[in-house]
């Protein structure tokens, strides 16, 4: 391996002797405890008696991810430097927040947050928009010991209740509104006390920041809610304040809750340890993010790539963390994101392909990009990293030739692929540190070359495999199902929050143990490129948001004139993918036009899981929805068929399972999709 590229070298070294490699990645950051064990390999017996694989990550070391991300930089004299850019286009704020004052306000709200009963190993529960407040709350709670389960604000009040009784938090931290782009502020007291109402746990008390564009009014003791500014106020009157509580390097530090094949979320659990060494590792390695850089990380708090990327990773560092309360379009418009790399002197920003198609879709010509490349504006911008669903190579070959014009030297667009279960990327295109570089020549340097349509090489740590149905590799260049080799990197889940029966059942059952699944299909080229072809299960991927199938035909259900119903992923030019449902309706209905009956399913999946989940189009048909004679709905036969419909294709074959109940199901449905599809095109 003498002669292999560092980020081969690296990986090739990560899986030999993970013990030597993490161990240095470890001694980067200041620890409680330093740790004497770098990896323990033990096995877990389920009740059943299944025993399954099992790691710990730095077993018998101690830490405080909130001292490592705040109070380390203001010791070691760096506390005058930026911690946070606030960056809110609607509300015209912008806010620049140094680490000593982010130590101040964390240590306070941290003080107030033990005296409403918040102490270690305590759950207390983020729900709140982008805005700084959100960030304290976050390390305060770590600064505890205490756990945060982090739930996206565009979560409406059930989906809120469901991880309010999944997490059963004591404390929950929110705000009075969210600013939802140019719609402007959407109110959280009733979403906040609807969930309480609706959940079985009643958590002791809800604090609530207040905002002037929407005010939580009244705000009710009674009811346990509490003004935060002003718990706040008192506690900065009186002194109050918190140390940090180092926690057990395999303690949780936060739950984040995905979508599951069944309908209630998973609580993916990160540990304290191997989450603060994988981010910290990922900054330099990745991301080639110093201390004092600029990173600007276009995601939501609610959503892992947000929360490890806006929060943690840049914190860790020392670097300037960039947050945005705004959209990719509309806050005013298209040219958002440039102005923010300019007028803040971005190196790395981090988004969804998403949000490019949105600007692209408004700037065709790329007109505000170019302009602030005109002016020079952009030329501190080295990486431009998409995630959250696959990058087509039309979007990275656009922004590459942006990049290479007026990006800074060397820029690179680099898709990179992760889960709320890796913690951080499993793949990407290394941008090295400068500590890399030394006694190395020009070519070994220079990142691995971007090869569109593919989401880069594994990192370090992450074993990645590409197995049949069976479990058995398939060779490289063929398709199937991502798998992962045990241990999985540090910021990997290692189970889900108190349900380790689900962890193995969803994770390791399929593969017998041997792998880890991680739901995506896909293939590994003959150099070693990884390329992810999209679920393989029935999840789908809404603007790089996970959605649960089960979840929305759960809430379709809920309309009285509908009997059965399928929810699969749609081709959307703008989202990659929106849901679509096949719907039978009962005797008594008689015709409903599919236009209201559209309106009304969506009105129920707005209420039951978000206005994210909206649907994109509805077929209604009897007898359409093919299922096996054990009752499994095939969805993947119907998904495939609305692909090629999507594309003109009406009479493509389709693969169907010898268990089928009835195959002429299939033929119905087609007919009804190219009817479908067929009007849609001449509208
Ligand atoms: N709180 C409340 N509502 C929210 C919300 C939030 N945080 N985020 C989205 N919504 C609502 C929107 O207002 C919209 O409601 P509407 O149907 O009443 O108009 C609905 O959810 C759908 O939102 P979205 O998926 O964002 O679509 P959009 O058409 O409003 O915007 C994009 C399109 C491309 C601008 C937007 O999807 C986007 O910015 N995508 C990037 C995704 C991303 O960064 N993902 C992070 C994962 S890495
Ligand atoms: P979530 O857990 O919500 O972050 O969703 C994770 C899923 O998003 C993955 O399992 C993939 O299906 C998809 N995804 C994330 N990043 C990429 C990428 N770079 N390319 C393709 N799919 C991706």
């Amino acid at each position: 391996m003498t002669n292999a590229h560092p980020q081969d070298a690296a990986y090739a070294a990560s899986l030999k002797s993970p013990d030597t490699f993490w161990a240095h990645e470890a001694e980067q950051l200041s620890w409680a405890v330093p740790p004497k064990t770098v990896l323990e390999r033990t096995t877990k017996t389920l009740p059943s008696g299944t025993k399954h694989q099992h790691w710990k990550w730095f077993p018998d070391g101690e830490i405080s991810t909130s001292y490592n991300c705040v109070d380390r930089h203001v010791d070691a004299g760096n506390g005058q430097r930026t911690a946070i850019i606030w960056d809110s286009p609607v509300t015209g704020a912008q806010e620049k927040i140094s680490y000593a004052q982010l130590a101040e306000e964390v240590a306070t709200l941290a003080g107030v947050l033990r005296e409403e009963g918040v102490k270690r190993g305590d759950v207390v529960l983020i729900y709140m928009p982008m805005i700084p407040a959100a960030l304290v709350g976050v390390l305060a709670t770590l600064r505890l010991g205490a756990v945060h389960a982090v739930v996206f604000g565009g979560f409406s009040a059930p989906s809120l209740a469901q991880r309010i009784d999944g997490s059963k938090p004591r404390v929950v931290l929110t705000a009075s509104c969210g600013i939802e782009g140019a719609k402007g502020p959407l109110p959280y007291q009733p979403l906040v006390r609807g969930a309480i109402e609706q959940a079985k746990h009643k958590p002791s008390k809800t604090i609530v920041w207040q905002r002037e564009q929407c005010r939580w009014d009244p705000v009710i003791k009674e009811d346990g809610e509490r003004n935060w500014q002003r718990l706040v106020k008192s506690a900065k009157n009186r002194g109050v304040k918190a140390e940090n509580v180092p926690v057990k390097s395999n303690d949780p530090i936060y739950v984040i809750y995905t979508s599951g094949t069944t309908g209630a979320p998973k609580g993916v659990l990160r540990e304290a340890g191997g989450h603060a060494v994988g981010l910290s590792f990922s900054m330099r390695y990745l991301f080639g993010i110093k201390a004092g850089d600029v990173m600007f990380c276009a995601s939501d708090i609610g959503w892992v790539v947000g929360h490890g990327y806006i929060i943690f990773a840049p914190l860790l560092a020392g670097a300037t963390t960039v947050l945005f309360e705004g959209k990719p379009i509309g806050t005013p418009d298209a040219s958002t994101f440039w102005r923010i790399v300019d007028e803040h002197k971005v190196n790395v920003m981090f988004t969804a392909p998403t949000a490019l198609r949105a600007i692209r879709r408004e700037d065709g010509e790329h007109k505000f990009f170019k302009e602030r490349g005109e002016r020079d504006g952009l030329r501190t911008l080295r990486a431009l990293f998409l995630a959250g669903e696959r990058s087509e190579p039309a979007v990275v070959n656009d922004y590459t030739a942006l990049l290479e014009k007026y990006g800074a030297p060397g820029a690179a667009v680099v898709d990179n692929w992760w889960s709320s279960e890796s913690g951080s990327p499993m793949t990407g295109l290394a941008q090295l540190p400068d500590s890399w570089h030394k006694g190395r020549s020009d070519s070994q340097i220079k990142p691995l070359e971007t090869r569109p349509g593919s989401a880069g090489k594994p990192m370090p740590g992450f074993d990645i495999r590409v197995v049949d149905d069976d479990g058995n590799e398939v060779p490289q260049g063929k398709t199937g199902n991502i798998v992962l080799g045990m241990p999985l990197a540090p910021t990997g889940f290692t189970t889900l929050w108190k349900d380790e029966n689900r962890f193995y059942k969803g994770y390791m059952l399929r593969f017998g143990g041997k792998w880890i699944d991680t739901g995506d299909a896909g293939l590994i080229d003959k150099d070693g490129y990884v390329h992810i072809h999209g679920r393989s299960d029935d999840m789908i991927n809404v603007a790089a948001h996970r959605l649960s199938t089960a979840t929305l035909e759960q809430a379709i259900s809920s309309h009285p004139s509908i009997t059965d119903n399928c929810v699969i992923p749609a081709p959307d030019p703008l989202k990659g993918h929106v849901p679509f449902a096949f719907v039978a309706l009962s005797a008594s209905a008689g015709t409903i036009p599919e236009g209201e009956l559209l309106a009304a399913i969506n009105s129920r999946v707005r209420a039951a899981v978000g206005p994210i989940a909206t649907l994109g189009g509805v077929i209604i048909a009897q007898g359409v929805i093919p299922r096996t004679r054990s009752g499994k709905t095939l969805r993947r036969v119907l998904k495939q068929m609305v692909e090629d419909a999507s594309e003109g294709n009406f009479d493509k074959e389709v693969e169907v399972p010898a268990t089928i109940e009835d195959v002429e199901v299939v033929e119905r449905a087609r007919k009804v999709i190219k009817t479908y599809f067929t009007r849609k095109s001449k509208l």
